[in-house]
């Protein structure tokens, strides 16, 4: 059966429109990669930058203090019950499994979000439980208030009457991955394993 010609204006229209729809997928997925590097550029970005705090020997730091290691950033409160001992446990497992070479350019940083309570020593004694490399950070309300506002982190005091001092805090519980030139690398969720942070921060080292 001859091809009929009427039919061809037709053939050559979808031809063209399937050529269309092809390039303009490809330019979508483009489109979608390049906002994707683009979200990364915006979070290296937005998260991390200045701040002045009192370590838990009573020293006053900023962020210049922790350029040239990979720095684990943690905002909890040492009377927190549950969350914060088991991040910090899992950053303290998650050194634990990186050679010593790697583990001794990480430094993990519990920030007190409850400065009220979370003095320099009170600090002191609560990270002696758990790696060698963890610092913690306390300040004034304010000084604390702005470092959270860098690392966009979330705190709230709210009563509670089962506590002796009648409150608790509510808080985000992200950990952030800092490189050493103090910008953001990576964040991990609440119950990220050990092993899985561990890959993450070895995954780095070598790159910077
Ligand atoms: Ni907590």
């Amino acid at each position: 059966m001859p091809f009929p010609m009427k039919y061809l204006p037709l053939m050559i229209a979808l031809f063209l429109l399937g050529g269309v729809s092809a390039m303009s997928l490809y330019a979508s997925q483009q489109a979608e990669k390049n906002a994707g590097q683009a979200d990364v550029r915006r979070t290296r970005a937005i998260i991390g930058g200045a701040f002045t705090m009192i370590d838990h020997t009573g020293k006053t730091v900023t962020e210049k203090d922790y350029l040239g290691s990979y720095v684990l950033v943690y905002f909890g409160f040492t009377y927190c019950p549950d969350i914060c001992p088991t991040e910090l446990q899992v950053m303290t497992e998650a050194l634990n499994m990186l050679s010593k070479k790697q583990s001794s350019q990480v430094k993990i940083l519990l920030v007190s979000i409850d400065p009220e309570r979370d003095t320099p020593k009170q600090l002191a004694s609560y990270v002696s439980n758990f790696h060698a490399n963890t610092i913690g950070l306390t300040g004034s309300a304010e000084q604390v208030k702005k470092m959270a506002k860098v690392y966009r982190a979330y705190y709230n005091k709210v009563p509670d009457k089962n506590n002796p001092d009648g409150y608790t805090m509510d808080h985000s519980s992200i950990i952030y991955l800092m490189g050493p030139d103090g910008k953001y690398l990576a964040h991990f969720p609440y119950g990220t394993r050990a092993k899985v942070m561990s890959e993450k921060i070895a995954s780095f080292m070598g790159k910077n």
